[in-house]
């Protein structure tokens, strides 16, 4: 960290949608970030996609052109975990899988300083078990980011058992200089955005399979009804139905309440492919 608490570096595992928007608005916020992806294919993938929201947003009149030089500018990309090494800070933002996660540690943690943090973007696993898989465990936290990452405000910000108060200052503060609205959640599966939200779709899974109204139909009612950006099976199918299940299978088996177990619908539905926009068909298909 600089002496004023600003880290001059930071890295970010990952460049798919999360790992890109948070490289996004790290860049943005004038940190010099680096990004890396597994291979050069992935990397290229998630490097136009920050390209061309920036483009898209300049077409908006939402970014200037300077923002989006500068932002570029404060952006590089590697397939080699070695460049992570004058980071201050460590986003990991990589698939959801708790060995994938311990393995790519083990790979970093040789290569960063004692002093950087690391910080998982993690959904839904827990907080304690990843920082326990690491090497430091007292400069470990969770810094979950939403979906567009750069138009959603909100971030939370999770400490493990073994976070230091240190720790935990200097994450919330990051959060904060990206223009983010930090809050502190508890490492509970869900944390608190999603704890909340997850029985919600699922409880419109259900409605749905009890026929309650057309998937329309109750999209439009919370939308409309509610002033909801997007009705629930809209946002399921934004979101991912293998990720929602994914989460709701985690929820479930830590809680045991009825309100996270996964209505078989959305089991199946992962089952036959059906996971949204990104493949192309969810609830609703995309061209
Ligand atoms: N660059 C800069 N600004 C841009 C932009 C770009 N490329 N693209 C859009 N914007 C701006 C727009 O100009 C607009 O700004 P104003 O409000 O000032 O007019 C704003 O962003 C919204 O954009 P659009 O008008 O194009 O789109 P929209 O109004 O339909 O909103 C949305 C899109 C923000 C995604 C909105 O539908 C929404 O909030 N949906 C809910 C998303 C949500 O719930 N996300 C969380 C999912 S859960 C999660 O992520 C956590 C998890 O663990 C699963």
């Amino acid at each position: 960290m600089t002496n004023n608490q600003r880290p001059a570096t930071i890295g970010i595992l990952g460049c798919g949608l999360m790992g890109a928007g948070i490289a996004q608005v790290s860049a943005a916020a004038g940190y010099k970030t680096i990004v890396r992806e597994v291979d050069q294919g992935f990397l290229e993938k998630g490097l136009g996609r920050i390209r061309k929201f920036l483009d898209d947003g300049v077409a908006k009149g939402k970014v200037t052109s300077e923002a989006r030089e500068t932002t570029l500018g404060n952006l590089s990309g590697t397939t080699d975990v070695a460049a992570m090494k004058e980071c201050a800070l460590i986003v990991e933002a990589i698939i959801e899988n708790v060995d994938e996660k311990r393995r790519t540690y083990a790979a970093l943690e040789p290569v960063i300083s004692e002093r950087t943090i690391i910080v998982s973007n993690t959904s839904s696993l827990c907080i304690t078990e990843l920082a326990a898989s690491t090497k430091r465990p007292d400069r470990f936290a969770g810094l979950h980011f939403f979906n567009p990452v750069p138009l959603m405000k909100l971030v939370e910000v999770i400490r493990a058992l073994t976070t230091t108060d240190d720790t935990y200052q200097r994450v919330f503060a990051f959060a904060s200089s990206l223009g983010k609205e930090p809050i502190t959640a508890p490492d509970r599966p869900g944390f608190i955005v999603n704890r909340l939200l997850v029985p919600y779709l699922l409880d419109a899974i259900r409605a749905y399979e009890n026929g309650l109204g057309t998937l329309e139909d109750i999209d439009k009612g919370m939308k409309l009804g509610c002033g909801y950006p997007m009705g629930p099976f809209t946002l399921l199918d934004f979101v991912g139905l293998d990720t929602t299940y994914f989460i709701a299978n985690i929820m479930f088996d830590e809680f045991r309440e009825p309100a996270y177990a996964p209505p078989p619908l959305l089991k199946r539905m992962v089952l036959a492919g059906r996971l949204g926009r990104k493949s192309g068909q969810g609830f609703y298909k995309y061209a």
